[in-house]
């Protein structure tokens, strides 16, 4: 087979970083409280961590282990830990309260409502996030506006839909849609509720940030005290991961497992930050065509990039067939191994991990990630088939097989 270096990209962890940001807001205190703001809900189950002991026998480590967030509040994709999280925390915040004093069945209280009077948040989205938006404003009978970029799934406009929100393809990309929903919140006196930040916009993206931690925190508790050596992180605008990389970081402190970021080579914005090494943010536009929707953004988080910076050890950028090698590897186990089903963004990282310890190309990479028999490797299957048909086409079918 003609397998090409030139299809993955890697970057170490730049020099120029600056001061080291605190990550005291992703520790464990944090994740503890957000954790009990979830667990009040209730839909809300541990998602399963699951090991692939025959894959990681094959692949020639000492343990795979992979989260497995299909199973999320029966929303297909762990994003409703972040809308939920920053919905919640907003109406704390405007009832001047503590999250501690909302649980689910206050903050979905007819008393609240009154006392809030309506309100309609805003989203722009590729899906996932969207969804888990409209779910969280649904619960507390409220009104949603959600904009999704070109070339959106007609599946995840109906799941959006579903959950009773105002909901459109728009002929923008993600970045761009982001900008409209901000526009249009401003405009109407609606509360954007966006999974990324800017200048002036930080406080509801770092709740989301804080929701996500958790996944993380169950990792955590789920490993019972077994270390990863590696952990492997799928990215958008870097939210997820660099939430997940603050989490870990506060937790193990100096001995923080290695750290590696994954990317679409068509949105690659944070490798491309890392590896361009000036301090700078480099975002990328265009349509951004990869079958990694919920990765297809092309400007980096502000409120996370230097955790990463910080943090995380790699960054790869790798082409659309690893994400679905990785569907496949998932969804097709090996005898004795769990299977998972897992979407383009939620296999970003099995797959890319996949490509390194198999593609004879990439065989040098090994070695600088110092994957060995001894690693254990953590993963987040952060969505499962939440575009069913192009699920089949991947996983039944072979689309986008390695070249
Ligand atoms: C399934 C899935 N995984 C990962 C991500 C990446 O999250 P972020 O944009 O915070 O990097 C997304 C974003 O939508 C997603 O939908």
């Amino acid at each position: 087979m003609d397998f090409k270096t030139t299809d993955f990209k890697m970057a170490e962890k730049p020099k120029k970083i600056g001061a080291k940001p605190s990550v005291a807001h992703l520790g464990r205190e944090v994740a503890e409280k957000v954790n009990r703001f979830h667990k009040s809900f209730p839909m809300y189950e541990e998602t399963p961590l699951r090991a692939l002991n025959a894959l990681s026998e094959t692949l020639g480590v000492k343990k795979i282990l992979v989260k497995d967030e299909s199973f999320r509040f029966g929303l297909n994709a762990f994003k409703v830990l972040g809308g939920s999280f920053a919905i919640g925390s907003y109406i704390a915040d405007r009832l001047e309260t503590d999250i501690d004093a909302l649980p689910y069945e206050k903050m979905t209280s007819e008393e609240i409502r009154q006392t809030l009077g309506p309100l309609t948040f805003i989203s722009a989205t590729d899906g996932n996030h969207g969804r888990g938006v409209a779910w969280t404003v649904r619960e507390l009978k409220q009104s949603s506006v959600i904009y999704m970029p070109k070339g959106s799934a007609e599946e995840r406009l109906e799941n959006i839909r579903a959950e009773g929100a105002k909901a459109d393809i728009t002929e923008l990309n993600y970045d761009d849609a982001v900008r409209l929903a901000n526009r249009h919140a401003e405009e109407n006196g609606w509360i954007l509720v966006q999974d990324t930040s800017w200048k002036g916009y930080e406080t509801i993206p770092t709740y989301i940030m804080q929701g996500y931690t958790t996944t993380a925190l169950e990792a955590l508790k789920q490993m019972a005290g077994e270390k990863p050596t590696h952990i492997f992180l799928q990215a958008g605008v870097g939210s997820f991961a660099a939430a997940v990389t603050g989490f870990f970081a506060a937790v193990y402190g100096e001995a923080c497992p290695s750290i590696t970021i994954v990317e679409p080579n068509e949105a690659a914005c944070i490798y491309e930050t890392m590896a361009a090494d000036d301090g700078e943010i480099h975002a990328v536009t265009g349509d951004m065509r990869t079958i990694m929707a919920g990765l297809a953004c092309g400007e980096p988080v502000t409120v996370g990039i230097d955790i990463l910076r910080h943090y995380a050890s790699h960054f790869i950028s790798g082409p659309d067939y690893a994400a679905a090698q990785g569907m496949r590897v998932l969804g097709a186990p090996l005898k004795a191994d769990p299977r998972i089903i897992s979407g383009e963004s939620g296999a970003a990282g099995v797959g890319m991990f996949y490509e390194i310890m198999t593609n004879p190309a990439l065989s040098g990479w090994k070695e600088r990630l110092k994957l060995d028999s001894d690693s254990v490797v953590l993963f987040f299957s952060t969505e499962g088939d939440t575009d069913r048909t192009n699920y089949r086409r991947i996983v039944w079918d072979g689309a986008f097989a390695r070249p």
